[in-house]
Formats: C-alpha cells, structure tokens, sequence
C-alpha cells in the first residue's frame, strides 16, 4: 500500500506561496496500474517526487510498502529510492555518450555489482523489453521509442515494487506510445505497481485499472474505489 497522511506541501513559501496539498490524505493499492490526470500545474509530479522521495512534504507521513519514508534519514532514503523505486520520464534522462546496457546497468553499477554479473543482468532485460541489438548503441543513436525502453530496463534492473512513470509516451508518437504502455501494463501483470501520470484519458481508460484525478490538491476515483 501508498499511504500518504495529512499530506502539506506548499512552494515558494516566503513569497506568493503555492499551497499544492493541505491535508491531503490517499491511499492507493500496489500490484495495480494506476493513472493519474489532471491540468497541468496541479501536482501530478509532485506527487510522484513524494512518493519517490525526491520532494519531501512540509508536514504528514507517507508510508510505502509499510516503510514510514518521512521517517527516514538520507542514507535510509536513497537505500528505499534504490530497493523500491523506478522513475521513467518523458525525457528520458539517459547518458547520451554511452551505450544502452551501459546506462541500463548504472544502478548495478553504483551497488558494486561486478560487470559481467551486471552486464547478464541487462541483457536479459534488454532482451525482454526486444532491445538486446541495440545494448551496444550509444542512446543518443536510439529512436525515441527505444530510447523509453531502454528507461523502462533501467528502471527494472533492481527490480523495485513501484515504477513511477511521467508522462512516459509525451515525446513519442501513438503507436511508440501505445507499445510503452503496453510494456508497463505487462509490468503491472508480473507483480509491480505503475503510477503513471498522462494527460491522456484514453490511455488512462484503456491501461490503468484505477484513474485518479487531482484538482486543486484533492483528489478523486474516475475509475475504481479511491
Ligand atoms: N521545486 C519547485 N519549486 C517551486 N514550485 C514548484 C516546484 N515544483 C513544482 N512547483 C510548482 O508546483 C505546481 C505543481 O507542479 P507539478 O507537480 O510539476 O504539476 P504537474 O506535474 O501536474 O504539471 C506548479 O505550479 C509548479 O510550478
Ligand atoms: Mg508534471
């Protein structure tokens, strides 16, 4: 379970400060796609950065999995970050200058995990995900499906129980687009939890099991029980 308790979170807090949650209470099922919409400038990221550690909320508790994240000290949170979380962005953020199992690999390789046991490791995601031909291409060389697919491998290396994925398919085309989240709802099925967040309600009806909408900081079910 996600579990986000009285939840305040407000920006720019010495000048024209941004209220962004006031209370803000949810709870949200793991081993399920779940979607979330709403305008732009609502929160939508900004959830995802609580849930994944990057934003830490002014006051409340959010408790993942049974862990107590707002609990936790650095060196606790970057080791929650790297066991539970994978983050997919519409950007991508991959290291152009090297190849795609060097940037798949990265998280091994910050744990210490020898290169050959990380390099069978990548492969076999890459060749899951139909990449495997194009783990020695530097990214920069990718399509931009490709590209989001080498994230998508990147983000499972460490196998975490919950895959945050920002508008994952923003720079792709439909179809590229359509196989992405295909890709994340077999994620779904194999045991994991998306959140992924989209502007796109049709996606969100035909991949998520659950759709969430936040409007001013609140948020209510289009779909399932919230
Ligand atoms: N680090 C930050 N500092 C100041 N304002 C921020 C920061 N992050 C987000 N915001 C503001 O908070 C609001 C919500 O942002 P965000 O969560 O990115 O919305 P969404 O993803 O729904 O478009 C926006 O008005 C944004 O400008
Ligand atoms: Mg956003």
């Amino acid at each position: 379970m996600i579990i986000l308790k009285n939840i305040n979170k407000t920006f720019n807090k010495d000048k024209n400060p941004l209220v962004l949650f006031n209370n803000l209470n949810l709870t949200i099922d793991t081993n399920k796609f779940i979607a979330i919409v709403g305008r732009s400038g609502s929160g939508k990221s900004t959830l995802l950065n609580l849930i994944g550690s990057i934003e830490k909320p002014d006051s409340g508790e959010i408790i993942i999995n049974d862990i107590n994240i707002t609990k936790l000290n650095d060196k606790e949170l970057s080791k929650y970050r790297n066991e539970q979380i994978g983050y997919i962005f519409q950007s991508f953020f991959l290291e152009p200058s090297l190849s795609a199992i060097d940037n798949v690999s990265m998280p091994l390789a910050i744990r210490g995990i020898p290169l050959n046991e990380r390099e069978n490791i990548a492969k076999e995601i890459l060749n899951k995900l139909g990449i495997l031909e194009k783990a020695y291409e530097k990214t920069d060389k990718l399509s931009g499906g490709e590209k989001q697919r080498v994230c998508i491998a990147r983000a499972l290396i460490t196998n975490p129980s919950i895959i945050l994925a920002d508008e994952p398919t923003g720079q792709l085309d439909y179809e590229t687009g359509q196989e992405i989240l295909k890709i994340l709802r077999n994620i779904v099925d194999e045991g994991k939890t998306v959140l992924l967040v989209t502007h796109n309600q049709e996606d969100a009806n035909n991949y998520a099991d659950k759709i969430l909408r936040i409007k001013d900081g609140k948020f209510i079910s289009i779909l399932g029980e919230l």
